[in-house]
Order: C-alpha cells, then structure tokens, then sequence
C-alpha cells in the first residue's frame, strides 16, 4: 500500500475527481478526512468507499475552503484526533464562464475565494505542522486552463495559473523542511463540473450537449474525455514516495491538450 496510515485531508471529496481521489486513497490505506460543502455528496462518497473497502478509515466534514477561520478550526481538530497530518489535497474548486464583458463580480469572487484562496488557506493552517514534523506533501489541482486560454474562460484560467504560480513559490518555501508541493492539470474529465460547463456551453449557442461535448472531447488529441479515476492516479503518484524526487512540478493530465 502507497499510502499506508498517512492522514490525508483531501478537499472537494463530495464529486468528480476529489470522489475517485478518495476511493483510490482508501485502497492504498490511507486515513481520510474528507471535506466538502456538499454534504450529501460527501456521505455518498464515504458509503462508496465502505463499500469497496471495508476496512478504509474515512470521515466527512461539511468545510468551506474560502473561509479562512474555519480552515484553521478543522485543521486544529484534524490535530487533536490524529497528531499530524501527512498529505494535503487541494482539489475544491468552481467554474464560471461567460463573456467577459457580461461577467458579475460574484462569480469572479467566487472563483477566486475557492480556487485561490481557499488553496492557499488549507495550505497556511497545514504547513506550521509540516514543518514542525519536517514532512508532508501538497498535491494542488491546477488545470489545462493554468497552461493556455480557453473562450470564454478568462477569470478560471486566471485562477488556476495562481495555482501553478503558487505551487511553484511554495516549492521554494518548503523544500527546506522536507515538504514537497506538487500540481495537477487535469483536461477535460468527466465530472459533474465539466458537465455543467458544456450544458451552459450549448444553452448559450442553442446547440445540442452532445454537440459541445464532442467539441470538447476533440481538444485532447485522445478524443475523449478523461475518467476522474485516470486523474486520480497522478494525484496519487505525487502523494505518494514514488515522486520523491519531485517539487514545484505540475504533470498535465489532458490527453494531449496542450500539445496541440
Ligand atoms: N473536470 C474537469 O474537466 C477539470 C479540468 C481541469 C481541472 N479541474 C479541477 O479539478 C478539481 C475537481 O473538479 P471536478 O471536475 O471533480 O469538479 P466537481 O464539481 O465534480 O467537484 C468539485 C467539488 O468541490 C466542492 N467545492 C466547491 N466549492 C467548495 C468550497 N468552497 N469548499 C469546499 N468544497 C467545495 C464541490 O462541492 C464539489 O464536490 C477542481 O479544482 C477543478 O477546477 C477539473
């Protein structure tokens, strides 16, 4: 087992990617908080992983990234039940899209308030601990949006080219301590985020779903979209010791995207 007792506060756990994520982890024996504001979704995710591994030690809590003061309070009780914490996954996030022009400053703060600063809390009240143990491991998702533009996707890929650019620094910062930090930049997955992302797609144009989908699909040279389990298999690569050697690095996941 990869991750063998290794407490893990995986966030975004309720859906998508962050739901394999956790299946995967639980295989691989790790011991899981897993945080979500959906809490129907993030129970669903812990009967699915009794499920397949009754053994697997995983529990919910209902936390909203981009609220600084409850990070830190479910960081501090996250302390006191376990001691430490080994692994830290900053998979929450939103999108928005839309016109520039046309698009509300609530979506822009939305879009920053979880996929920037709510990385960033998650990493300020974990990493005193990190450094204190000399250990531990961030796994940031980023985004093939982090890397080039997408229509209509000016402020989510702002966003998660922060993402990269914060993961890269805190590389620096933690390296001494023994901390590696590490991204992934999924393409199209098929989850519920990117479905809704195509629905909104083809409602604004009058076209079919399935009409975008294909669009989408054919941006990766694979044409197809990627299973949320093939994304979580990196995210488990860089949790893990298999990625030792690696820090401030982020592995595209994209089906040949950015190749293009
Ligand atoms: N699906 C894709 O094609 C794709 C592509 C590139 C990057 N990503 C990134 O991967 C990550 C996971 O995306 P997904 O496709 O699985 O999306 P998803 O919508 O299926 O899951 C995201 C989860 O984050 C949770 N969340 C949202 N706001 C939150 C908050 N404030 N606090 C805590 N949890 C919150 C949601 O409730 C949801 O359970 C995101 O960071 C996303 O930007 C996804």
């Amino acid at each position: 087992m990869k991750l063998k007792d290794k407490i893990t506060l995986l966030t975004g756990a309720s859906s998508g990617i962050g739901r394999a994520t956790a299946i995967l982890f639980a295989k691989e024996g790790a011991i899981q908080i897993l945080a979500d504001i959906d809490q129907k979704g993030g129970e669903e995710t812990v009967n699915l992983i009794k499920n397949e591994v009754p053994s697997a030690k995983a529990e919910f809590i209902n936390l909203d990234v981009s609220k600084s003061s409850a990070v830190a309070d479910a960081i501090e009780q996250i302390l006191k039940k376990y001691g430490r914490i080994d692994l830290l996954i900053n998979n929450a996030g939103v999108v928005r899209v839309g016109l520039p022009e046309e698009f509300n400053e609530e979506d822009y703060d939305l879009l920053i308030n979880v996929n920037l600063k709510g990385t960033f809390f998650c990493c300020k009240y974990t990493i005193p601990t990190f450094k204190k143990q000399k250990s531990g491991v961030i796994v940031n998702l980023a985004s093939v949006a982090g890397h080039i533009g997408q229509v209509n996707h000016a402020n989510y890929c702002s966003t998660k080219a922060g993402v990269l650019g914060m993961t890269r620094a805190l590389a620096l910062d933690l390296a001494p301590f023994n901390v590696r930090v590490n991204s992934v930049s999924p393409g199209a997955t098929d989850t519920p985020m990117l479905r809704s992302d195509v629905a909104k797609n083809a409602r604004e144009r009058g076209v079919d779903f399935e009409v975008v989908k294909k669009e989408f699909e054919e941006e990766g040279v694979m044409g197809r979209w990627a299973d949320p389990m093939e994304v979580a298999k990196v995210i488990l690569f860089l949790a893990s010791e298999d990625s030792s050697y690696m820090t401030g690095a982020d592995i595209l996941v994209d089906g040949g995207w950015v190749s293009r």
